[in-house]
């Protein structure tokens, strides 16, 4: 997979991506990322990536020339399945489309700084508008890291432990039950006795029913109840 990020903010980006399972996947040739300065696509002597918003307001609007100029630069070079807005009024993230996403080969995420981007981008280029959740983030930066960490684990050969992937919370659409790992007992806190038993079936069953009510008690909108 291939995922090419439009930011002003590189530097923002850079720390996150060069760490744990995305750098193992970078290494590994599993997931190669590349970041593209706006600013490089600027034609003035401020290389200047927002101007006022028409109308008036509060806040600055990024132009379109720079962002245009990039994404045709780079769909001259490629396919790309889709071009993705981090927006807070785009759709909600989950972990479904973050399943179906990572079946891509090639994505652009623009990320949105300021008021946003001008909205003649956002309707001739962009073809998914997504928000992680209902909250404003200073920059589209920190959402791109979000999807981007989310697709590249779930890449084949990604993550040492094959199955560890799909037994993450929101795969069976239940959050995941308790781990523990030794001492069997810290300060008199014990392990619960059948994760020490060793009967495979009986841990199986006893982890399901902690996700069912763990999923019961902190996330009732999962199971369909409100
Ligand atoms: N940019 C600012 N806030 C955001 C959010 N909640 N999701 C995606 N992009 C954003």
């Amino acid at each position: 997979m291939r995922i090419d990020i439009l930011t002003v903010l590189p530097e923002l980006l850079q720390s996150p991506l060069d760490h744990s399972i995305v750098k193992r996947a970078r290494d590994k040739g599993l997931a190669e990322i590349h970041l593209h300065n706006l600013r490089d696509y600027t034609d003035d002597t401020y290389r200047s990536v927002d101007d006022y918003a028409f109308g008036g307001g509060a806040g600055m609007v990024m132009k379109p020339e720079p962002i245009a100029r990039a994404i045709e630069k780079l769909q001259g070079e490629r396919n790309y399945d889709e071009v993705i807005y981090t927006t807070p009024d785009g759709i909600p993230y989950k972990q479904p489309m973050a399943n179906r996403l990572s079946t891509c080969q090639n994505l652009m995420i623009l990320c949105g700084h300021y008021k946003g981007v001008d909205q003649r981008i956002r309707d001739h280029f962009i073809t998914l508008e997504i928000s992680i959740g209902d909250y404003v983030l200073s920059g589209g930066e920190l959402a791109a890291v979000v999807i981007t960490d989310s697709l590249v684990r779930l890449l084949p050969g990604v993550i040492s432990d094959e199955t560890s992937a799909l037994t993450d919370s929101f795969q069976d659409g239940l959050l995941a039950p308790p781990v523990y790992t030794r001492p069997a007992d810290f300060r008199g806190w014990k392990v619960p006795e059948v994760l020490l038993s060793g009967h495979a079936a009986r841990i199986e069953e006893w982890r399901m029913q902690q996700a069912i009510k763990r999923t019961r008690e902190r996330r009732p909108g999962l199971l369909g109840k409100e």
